[in-house]
């Protein structure tokens, strides 16, 4: 609206229809407020809905894609004949204001709209991505990058995220996998829980908190060789056991809406799976909030082949539980034909408005429609980038650190070079999903690696590659040179963001271009090399990774990633992330994961023969005939839960409180942690158990806790777990949860490889 006029004239626009909207919000108000004192969430609901007409109730089913900078016409007639129940994409403040004004004094009953966005890992200032924050394990840093999300959001007028992805995967190829939580359903369930609280805070009602969306529903990150958008198969106990899990989580911290994913599921596209959102979400897990398709998701029912048409596809949609269609205008279009028919009923069509209508009347829309920026804290504060820079420090890992080289010592160092096509790029360092992501914002490694001790050392940068996936080496000489004059050399190596995220999908997962050509050459000059990797996703670093010395792997970092790096490169902190993804040797390894099922011939280091050992005259079954392969072995590069600090961690003396429960109680487990190495640091220490015998086969190890926990040198703590056994529950062969006696193996450790463990018994004392 305020793009094409002069900076003053937008303020003056703005203040006026600011101040127009604020009297207007002030009536509306107190109305509201004098109806909403006397009646109850579902009595409002069930009030609004008994003066809909059918069309209106339609309406507030479909979502309109809203991005167009000046507003169309045919929009405005849309909102203000009741045909829009919610908008995506628009953030001009001024424009949603003034769409919000036409749903609310202009359509008949005054309803206002649901504004929609992909804030995925902020808004103006971005954290890192969202793998990159599982990378934390710390729920209460990724509970304030939501929130601080949310309040950046809210200033645009955006009260509803398509936030947190809560897809479970375990193959690094899918571009998505930079959205994720990771591979693991516990941690995503706890962080899933901590993203849902940081956007709608305590009350959905207060300014600044949005609507949160657990997405996408259900099993989209099994997608068939990492193919974004490709089938999957999964079976319900998997489903139950592992992808569903995050999603009850989200569910039970309160999500007031989740999205239909794109994908098939066991041969009926997720938009019109029934089992799933209403069998699962609404019967089992009592659902209240509403389901939003996937973009244009009800109408690719017909190109799944599960309908012959739009109308099928609608019909299928809605008997399945998508109470809101995004951007495809079909409802709209084909239900009330369907309703005429007799083949919809009418009261399944209250139903589903009832649920947008509720999750309307939680937001306090009908009482504050309209967004005064001035209202919320600014855009980028002080809290914001501190919380970046939080999260950007917690989420690097360090995955390898030969002889110690790092930290690098500014000290005792004279120059350092900076070579690489990460180093300095404000917008790759944002990754995904940053539609509104200010990279002016972003300071780079290189800008910060300068300010931290650029009056100390002699600091050479030279990007060597236009881009990561260069293949022109031209400046690899001049990288030599450089490297060889320096002390020690920094390399920046990684993804471009566009490389992961929707629809950016991988078959090698390598560093791509010549950056592994790159590595070899610098390690010709004998300097020591850190390798700092920015990536979206697991990479396979079998080809560089006996080239560099030290290896830090920074996701996607955000707007604070250099400050971050540069404080851990340095030792000014230590590095504490630890993965959420499993890293493979090699591509042909994915799946893999580190809870997965023993087999019936479970692989060991004396049974694994690599190929090019291969005795050519022994008998072909003389070896192995077990589970792995003859050119990768069994195990990742690094683990689950891997990841190095300065600081010398030993785990001793796991203990747990009783060698035997009874079904219903509670066990502690407990291990000394000693930081043995000479700075303070922080550790996430890990707990994982495994149940050995089921009625269906359980995995090797499973998460059942994690701590962040801070220890001074020189120092012991003894750190302790709560383990319920209900904790121990599974879905068995009959779908139902439940535990089971018997015995348990249970480890603490610093990663899932941890070998310190204990057991007990669960036994069922009736
Ligand atoms: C498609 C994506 O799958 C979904 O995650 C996103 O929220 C919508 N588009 C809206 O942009």
């Amino acid at each position: 609206m305020t793009g094409r006029n002069g900076p003053a004239l937008s303020a003056v626009i703005t203040l006026a229809v600011v101040f127009g909207l604020l009297l207007n919000t002030a009536m509306n108000e107190s109305k509201a407020n004098q109806a909403h004192a006397t009646k109850t969430l579902e009595q409002r609901v069930s009030a609004l809905l008994g003066e809909m007409t059918l069309a209106e109730k339609i309406g507030q089913m479909n979502q309109v894609n809203a991005s167009d900078h000046e507003i169309n016409d045919h929009l405005r007639e849309a909102i203000g004949a009741g045909r829009v129940g919610s908008i995506l994409n628009q953030v001009d403040v001024d424009a949603v204001n003034e769409l919000q004004r036409i749903a609310v004094q202009e359509s008949r009953l005054g309803i206002p709209l649901l504004v929609g966005r992909d804030v995925i890992h902020g808004f103006k200032t971005v954290m890192p991505i969202p793998l990159g924050q599982a990378a934390t394990w710390n729920a209460d840093i990724v509970r304030e990058g939501a929130r601080v999300a949310a309040r950046e959001a809210a200033t645009a007028g955006i009260n509803w995220t398509f936030a947190p992805m809560i897809d479970i995967s375990r193959d690094a190829r899918w571009g998505r996998i930079a959205e994720s939580l990771g591979e693991d359903p516990y941690l995503a369930s706890a962080l899933a829980a901590a993203m849902v609280e940081g956007f709608q805070g305590e009350d959905l009602a207060d300014r600044g908190t949005i609507a949160a969306c657990a997405k996408h529903f259900a099993g989209y990150g099994a997608a068939e060789s990492g193919r974004d958008y490709a089938t999957t198969n999964i079976p319900e106990n998997e489903l139950r056991n592992v992808y569903l899990r995050p999603f009850r989580a989200a569910v039970d911290a309160g999500v007031v809406t989740l999205m239909a994913a794109f994908s098939d599921l066991n041969g009926v596209p997720a938009t019109g799976n029934e089992f799933l959102m209403r069998q699962v979400l609404r019967d089992e897990w009592g659902f209240d909030g509403f389901v939003v398709s996937d973009w244009d998701s009800v109408r690719q029912l017909a190109i799944h082949g599960l309908t012959e048409n739009d109308k099928e596809s609608v019909y299928q949609a809605v008997m399945a539980g998508v109470d809101m269609e995004m951007a495809g205008e079909s409802y709209l279009d084909q239900l009330e034909d369907l309703i005429g028919e007799g083949r919809i009923d009418v009261a399944m069509i209250d139903a589903m408005v009832a649920n947008i209508l509720r999750v309307k009347f939680q937001l306090g829309l009908f009482e504050h429609p309209y967004t005064n920026p001035a209202e919320l804290p600014a855009i980028a504060n002080e809290h914001a980038l501190q919380t970046a820079r939080q999260a950007a420090l917690e989420s690097v890992v360090l995955l390898k650190n030969d002889r110690g080289v790092l930290p690098l010592s500014a000290e005792k160092l004279n120059s350092v070079a900076i070579i690489g096509p990460l180093a300095d790029a404000p917008y790759e360092q944002l990754g995904t999903w940053i539609f509104d992501g200010d990279t002016e914002l972003s300071i780079t490694p290189m800008h910060a690696i300068h300010s931290l001790v650029g009056h100390e050392l002699d600091v050479r940068y030279l990007r060597a590659m236009e881009n990561s996936r260069s293949r022109a080496s031209v400046s690899f000489d001049e990288a030599v040179e450089i490297a060889r004059e320096s002390d020690a050399v920094i390399l920046f190596l990684g993804e471009e963001s566009i490389l992961s995220g929707e629809a950016h999908s991988r078959a090698d997962i390598s560093l791509p271009g010549d950056q592994a050509e790159l590595v070899r050459r610098i390690r010709e000059t004998g300097k020591p090399v850190v390798a700092v990797i920015l990536a979206g996703r697991p990479l396979t670093l079998t080809n560089i990774v006996n080239h560099v010395d030290a290896i830090l792997f920074a996701w996607h970092p955000g707007t604070m990633g250099g400050p971050a790096i540069a404080d851990l490169l340095f030792g000014v902190e230590s590095p504490s992330g630890k993965l959420p993804a499993t890293f493979p040797r090699m591509v042909g390894q994915i799946p893999i994961y580190y809870n997965q099922k023993n087999t019936g011939k479970p692989p060991s280091p004396d049974t694994v023969v690599h190929i090019d050992d291969i005795d050519a005259h022994a008998p072909q079954l003389s070896f192995g005939m077990t589970a792995f392969h003859l050119d990768a072995g069994y195990t990742p590069l690094y683990a689950f839960g891997h990841g190095l600090s300065y600081a010398d961690f030993e785990y001793r003396n796991i203990e747990v409180s009783a060698s035997e429960i009874g079904l219903g109680d509670t066990l502690i487990v407990s291990a000394e942690l000693m930081n043995k190495g000479d700075v303070a640091a922080e550790e996430v220490v890990q707990l994982y158990v495994r149940d050995l015998v089921g009625n269906v086969t359980r995995p090797v190890k499973e998460l059942k806790g994690f701590k962040r926990v801070r220890l001074e040198p020189g120092r012991t703590i003894t750190v302790d777990f709560q383990l319920h056994t209900d904790d121990l529950a599974f879905f068995g062969r009959n779908m139902q949860r439940m535990t089971e006696a018997g015995q348990f193996h249970v480890w603490i450790g610093g990663s899932s490889e941890t070998e310190l463990r204990t057991e007990f018994r669960v036994v069922d004392k009736d």
